[in-house]
């Protein structure tokens, strides 16, 4: 059996090089997530708007259903967590977890990874399994590096745009 999160890493590092925005690589990347990895039911991006206080995550290019929290304060749901802490966070089972924001009810597992532009919180991406406890170290590994390759363009591009302040 090929090594699909290997595959999947080579085709986000040959996507990299050939798009020319933020967002461009930040549709991309749902895109492949989601269309590669059949677990990965609901793939987006929220980015972190400081120009309003307090600051607030804010839906951004994604795949699969409209999510009801197209915005998302610090202090609610595991993106706030994710995004208030800097780290991972890694939900084997959603409806145990008090902090948890529902956005299908089909979604069983959830993981949010920080997007860090020298160091500080600029996003973060997020996916959404109907499959119980659906993020193993591999899976954790192949998203962790989908959000460095964000960071990484980030840090040497155009600052990113919050969708509808352009
Ligand atoms: N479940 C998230 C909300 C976002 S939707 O999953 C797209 C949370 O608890 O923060």
């Amino acid at each position: 059996m090929p090594d699909k999160p290997l595959e999947v890493r080579r085709d986000l590092n040959r996507l990299v090089l050939s798009v020319n925005s933020p967002d461009e690589l930040m549709s991309g990347i749902s895109r492949l997530l989601h269309d590669s990895m059949p677990k990965y039911n609901w793939v987006g991006f929220y980015i972190l708007d400081t120009d309003v206080q307090p600051p607030v995550l804010v839906l951004g290019p994604f795949q699969g259903a409209m999510t009801p929290h197209p915005r998302i304060p610090l202090n609610q749901g595991i993106c706030g967590a994710a995004a208030s802490t800097g780290k991972t966070v890694v939900v084997d089972d959603v409806s145990a977890d008090p902090r948890y924001l529902a956005c299908s009810t089909e979604t069983k597992s959830e993981i949010v990874v920080p997007i860090l532009v020298k160091g500080k919180v600029v996003g973060e991406l997020d996916i959404d399994s109907h499959y119980p406890a659906a993020f193993s170290a591999e899976d954790r590994e192949l998203i962790e590096h989908s959000a460095a390759l964000v960071g990484e363009y980030l840090e040497t591009s155009a600052p990113m745009k919050v969708p509808g302040c352009e």
